[in-house]
């Protein structure tokens, strides 16, 4: 199954998928869709200029099913709440992670997906991953755990869009050098 599983960065050809799956009722509910995040995908896209985030779209055997957000979180600039998990060996990604595609929802593929991600990860010095799912959302706590993120804190979000929920803090590690001898390798550059 895992073959079947390649990313792709966000281009023009799956930006109009990316924005239904986005603005879809059962996403919402967990996902900043403010106007800062439509800018900076646009942006992304549209302008190709990059602020925080890359994007990569999940397809299962050429069809666009998933997306997984990366932002590096550096000693110069990362999100608060992450300082003390920053990775002191290598880079520290932080993700953000969704099935768009309705198909591809409740078939037991959201684990392998993202471990597939962060095994292939292509920036071979990135050796921590952290991700952060609402305390109410217990189907990606799940899932982040299926691969192999470790919950280690929570915290409550003190402005944003996520202002006031409960989150937990969960990290996963990598050996740096594995992402090399991996195929396919997920790009780093657009
Ligand atoms: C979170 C998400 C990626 C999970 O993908 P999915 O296709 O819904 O879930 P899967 O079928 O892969 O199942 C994942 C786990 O949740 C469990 N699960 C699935 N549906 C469930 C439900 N309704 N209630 C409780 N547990 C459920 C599964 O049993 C599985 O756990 P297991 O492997 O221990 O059996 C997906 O629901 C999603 O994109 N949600 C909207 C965006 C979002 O919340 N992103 C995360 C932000 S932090």
């Amino acid at each position: 199954m895992e073959e079947k599983i390649t990313f792709k960065k966000l281009d023009k050809e799956y930006y109009k998928t990316l924005k239904e799956w986005w603005h879809s009722e059962r996403v919402k509910q967990f996902w900043d869709n403010s106007e800062e995040m439509e800018q900076d995908v646009d942006n992304y896209v549209l302008k190709g200029q990059k602020s925080y985030y890359d994007y990569y779209i999940g397809l299962y055997d050429g069809v666009p099913y998933a997306l997984v957000m990366t932002s590096e979180q550096t000693a110069d600039d990362y999100y608060e709440y992450y300082k003390e998990y920053l990775s002191k060996t290598g880079k520290t990604f932080a993700i953000d992670f969704m099935i768009g595609n309705e198909d591809f929802v409740g078939k037991h593929l959201s684990s392998l997906t993202l471990r597939t991600f962060v095994e292939q990860y292509s920036d071979e010095e990135a050796d921590r991953f952290i991700i952060d799912p609402e305390y109410d959302n217990e189907i990606a706590f799940k899932c982040y755990k299926g691969a192999g993120f470790e919950d280690v804190d929570s915290y409550v979000v003190k402005d944003g869009f996520f202002k006031g929920k409960k989150l937990h803090l969960m990290i996963r590690g990598r050996e740096k050098q594995q992402a090399i001898d991996e195929k396919p390798f997920i790009p780093t550059e657009r």
